[in-house]
């Protein structure tokens, strides 16, 4: 793989559409595979990960076809055995995910992962899946699992599970068993984490509810689909425009039809703390059916200031926070993200890709223990130099570092990008579409 060099600072202008949100297209294909009804869902994420859940549940006996960016689910009256074990790749949504839909199903599965998967913690989901009745056996480490798993499904139990993390993953594997079980589910969160699940569910016609930080599931009713979804932007893409058009003196940038789901917000909430001139508008002809909000977004160029991130704004932008870390290195004065741990189990460790790739571009940041809670402190000097920078696999690493060298003094290079696949194969022919010389 040869390194992506950038050059000189580019100024990005112009208006762009993007890929539909992974994080629902994951759950579009799963809800509408357990469901009656077909499905067609619009603006379809085509990516690594969402087409290692479609490539899953047809290997469940789903028949789903896709052209381009619409996909057409019609289920059979039930998932089937597969025939050999399922490989999910490096998508963790679609591992915990299906976790949950299995728990419930009477077969075995193997679940394979790829390189990067196969060490991010699994117990998490795998230990509220055995309360519920779920045989399941991983790879054990101490305490901790990974995969590959192998799962059996059982007759299930309701649950009322206190989540130790916050997790959409965790908290959507349960509901979903939580469909097949007998009684009632309830998942307490410790923060509200993005609730498409909830949504999607709800739009199938799931007797769910909320509680302040408790979901409800209540099962017995047969989900029915509602014929069409709309996948909406996905916001942890424009995450990246947002903020290259903040640093960049003299940028413009509008995107199109963007997620604008409450619990993916954070981003918005905090570039605007941090004085980013962001508008939101929310167009009247946005009345396509993808039971999610969404809106249109102008970003420009501004001087940014510090802020201060706390530990219950992480789940609401977890995805974004290594790009959110190069916005602080522009920013004047100390930007301090509160109780970031969950970055280290992410694709890689990204308090570690990013601090070392920042670092290496003339950042001032560091980590400070504070009890069990790992802070990341960046004191901000408004600028950055070129380096030579490292992905370690991780999409958004890349795309971040991307962002920096972009708007950095002198020539940078990254030795591999092809990692963005995983969410965001167009991202550089759309930053291309955005840049003028
Ligand atoms: C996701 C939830 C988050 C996020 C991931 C997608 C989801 O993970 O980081 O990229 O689709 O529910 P966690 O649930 O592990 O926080």
């Amino acid at each position: 793989m040869r390194p992506f060099v950038i050059k000189d600072k580019s100024v990005p202008s112009g208006e762009i559409n993007f890929p539909g949100d992974k994080s629902i297209a994951h759950r579009a294909l799963i809800i509408s595979a357990i469901s009656r009804g077909k499905t067609n869902i619009k603006n379809f994420p085509v990516c690594d990960d969402s087409l290692a859940t479609l490539g899953a549940l047809v290997a469940l006996g789903v028949k789903i076809s896709r052209s381009n960016k619409q996909v057409l689910v019609r289920p059979g009256p039930g998932l089937l055995k597969p025939v050999k074990p399922i490989f999910v790749g490096n998508s963790g949504a679609t591992l915990r995910l299906l976790l949950g839909v299995l728990a419930g199903q009477y077969f075995t599965t193997k679940l394979l992962a790829g390189k990067y998967l196969s060490v991010r913690p699994m117990a998490r989901v795998n230990l509220p899946l055995r309360m519920m009745g779920a045989r399941i056996t991983a790879k054990y480490k101490g305490q901790e699992e990974y995969p590959p798993i192998v799962i059996t499904g059982n007759k299930l139990k309701g649950i009322s599970y206190r989540m130790p993390v916050a997790s959409a993953q965790v908290k959507s594997a349960i509901l979903l068993a939580g469909l097949s079980a007998k009684g009632r589910t309830r998942v307490i969160q410790p923060v509200k984490t993005r609730d498409h699940t909830e949504r999607m569910l709800k739009a199938f016609g799931a007797k769910i509810t909320t509680d302040g930080n408790s979901v409800i599931l209540n099962p017995g009713k047969s989900l029915v689909s509602p014929g069409e979804i709309y996948i909406p932007g996905d916001i942890s893409s424009a995450a990246f425009f947002m903020v290259l058009a903040s640093i960049i003196p003299g940028s413009n940038v509008i995107i199109r039809r963007a997620s604008l789901n409450p619990g993916r917000c954070g981003i918005i909430n905090v570039l605007k703390r941090m004085r980013a001139k962001i508008e939101v508008s929310r167009p009247k002809d946005m009345k396509a059916r993808s039971f999610e909000p969404m809106g249109d977004l102008s970003v420009s160029s501004s001087r940014l200031k510090a802020t201060v991130i706390n530990s219950g704004e992480i789940p609401s932008l977890v995805d974004e926070l290594p790009v959110l870390m190069v916005a602080a290195c522009f920013a004047r004065g100390s930007t301090i993200i509160k109780g970031a741990g969950e970055l280290r189990v992410k694709e890689t460790d990204r308090i570690n890709s990013m601090s070392r790739n920042l670092k290496l571009m003339g950042a001032d940041i560091r980590v400070v223990k504070s009890g069990s809670k790992e802070n990341i402190v960046i004191n901000g000097k408004g600028k950055l130099k070129g380096a030579r920078l490292k992905s370690f696999g991780d999409h958004r690493t890349a795309m971040s570092m991307v962002v920096a060298a972009l708007a950095a003094e002198g020539r940078s290079e990254i030795d591999d990008v092809s990692c963005i696949s995983k969410s965001f194969p167009g991202f550089i022919a759309t930053l291309k579409s955005l840049i003028k010389r």
